[in-house]
């Protein structure tokens, strides 16, 4: 018997409650319905369990699909994917029938994986909501019960107290930004790393340290590189401060921020030390320059829901900006940058769905991923283990520098050189696995390993890199 026929005969209907609240979350008939039909998805989920290669009779119309996709956007997207709408875990479904293990996860987005029952009930939930879209003008429960949330872990070891939600990193970094400025007007200018990157409208594509990704757009000429850490030069600390106070004196008073990745994304996932950022951090306290912390990748994936928990820099941070795990973008603050009225608002602050999805998602991160001896780092000493392996058995100096923070990692083949990276990555497209690069010299493999992952799935993932690289040799 279905469990909502179970549930309904327990229903009792509590008419003190019928005035307050959303009436279906104490509803065992909805909750049973939402059981049912999420169980029904998974069964149907449940033959994804391992790669599978594209179905011949599928292929030539997937690749007509892709041809003409490619036409509609005015460019081929950069993997043949387009997904079914099916996936189990680590695995997901393409058009062509092909079934892929997944180790990008829509960069970032998906750290549950695919089809998470839990993370599809939360969703479900939203969709039964009176609105699709909530806004800063109507807010419902969800957005207080989220803030609230995300309010109390950012603040735990942090001066951190508000959160204010956009619809993603780059929006999120937009309103970082604003709160910087505005509290340190008429401050202009930008403390910002080399490699870094921040997103893409027009002011966090000039944050952003690559020409490639504003090429013929002007130049506003308000950010001040940082040379990076370099782990083969013992003085990149000395240098990175010495190079932040001499650009410091050219621009005197006139410097709103310091944004940093706790660990570069796009720049090539390489750890780095909390003594390369202090003296700097220092530095801009001493000057009241906001220290803004864009952990829109790091978040909850360093094994800390916090790379500056992880790095133990709470101290120091007065924004941050998260997105991706949470479904949605987030910009903390402390009191003293809480801005005037006016200053960041927007009709959507993001979708029912994904703000019950993006609750759920922290739930289930606080039960046992979390913490040095959580799964997080387990998966990442597992991961960065085989790879190692690999480097030293059969690809023998083609897995080199294998290292990241917890769920980021990063690999450098062939000595980084961007055809022959680019060539694997495709490679190891068609034979099921797939992931993306990171980093300019050397272009690195990157992989943002959901954190539902196997240990199974783990040995799947490295096998399948090792095939791809020695048919790279080959
Ligand atoms: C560090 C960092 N900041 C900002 C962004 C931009 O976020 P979004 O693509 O959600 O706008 C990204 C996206 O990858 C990122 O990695």
């Amino acid at each position: 018997m279905l469990s909502v026929f179970k549930n309904a005969m327990n229903y009792v209907q509590n008419s003190d409650e019928t005035l307050v609240g959303r009436q279906i979350d104490k509803d065992p008939i909805v909750e049973g319905l939402v059981t049912d039909l999420v169980d029904e998805v998974t069964v149907h989920n449940g033959s994804l369990f391992g790669v599978r290669p594209p179905q011949p009779h599928l292929v030539e119309q997937f690749k007509k699909k892709m041809d003409h996709l490619g036409a509609l956007r005015g460019r081929p997207l950069y993997h043949p994917y387009i997904g079914t709408g099916a996936g189990n875990g680590v695995y997901v479904e393409l058009e062509d029938g092909s079934v892929k293990l997944d180790l990008i996860n829509g960069i970032g987005i998906h750290i549950m994986g695919h089809s998470h029952p839990r993370v599809m009930k939360a969703t479900v939930r939203g969709a039964l909501a009176d609105i699709v879209m909530q806004g800063n003008l109507q807010p419902n429960n969800e957005y207080w019960q989220l803030s609230e949330k995300l309010v109390q872990i950012a603040s735990r070891k942090s001066r951190l107290k508000h959160a204010w939600f956009a619809t993603c990193g780059t929006m999120a970094n937009e309103s970082a930004l604003k709160l910087a400025r505005q509290k340190n007007s008429p401050a202009r200018h930008i403390f910002a790393m080399k490699n870094a990157f921040a997103g893409r409208s027009t002011m966090m594509a000039e944050v952003t340290d690559n020409p490639a990704y504003k090429q013929g757009l002007p130049d506003y000429n308000e950010v001040l590189r940082i040379p990076n850490y370099d782990k083969k030069d013992p003085q990149s600390a000395e240098k990175a401060l010495k190079a932040m106070k001499e650009l410091y004196a050219k621009h005197e008073k006139d410097v709103s921020c310091f944004v940093f990745e706790p660990m570069l994304g796009e720049g090539g996932f390489v750890p780095v030390p909390r003594e390369f950022y202090v003296p700097m951090l220092e530095f801009c306290k001493q000057n009241k320059i906001a220290i803004w912390a864009d952990e829109v990748q790091t978040f909850a994936r360093t094994g800390e829901y916090f790379a500056f928990e992880t790095m133990d820099l709470g101290q120091y941070v007065d924004i941050v900006t998260i997105a991706k795990t949470v479904q949605l973008g987030v910009t903390f603050y402390t009191e003293e940058y809480n801005p005037k009225p006016g200053l960041i608002a927007g009709t959507f602050s993001g979708s029912t769905g994904s703000m019950m999805a993006g609750l759920e998602i922290l739930n289930i991160l606080a039960e046992g991923y979390i913490g040095p001896n959580g799964r997080i780092m387990e998966i990442h000493r597992r991961f960065i283990d085989g790879l190692n392996r690999l480097n030293e058995t059969t690809c023998k100096g083609l897995v080199i520098d294998a290292g990241g923070m917890g769920l980021m990692i990063a690999f450098t083949p062939f000595d980084g050189k961007k055809e022959q990276v680019e060539l694997l990555i495709k490679k190891m497209f068609q034979n099921g696995l797939i992931a993306f690069s990171c980093g300019k010299d050397p272009v690195r493999i990157r992989l943002l390993v959901p954190a539902i992952i196997q240990d199974q799935d783990i040995e799947t993932a490295l096998q399948l890199i090792e095939k791809s690289i020695l048919q790279g040799l080959g």
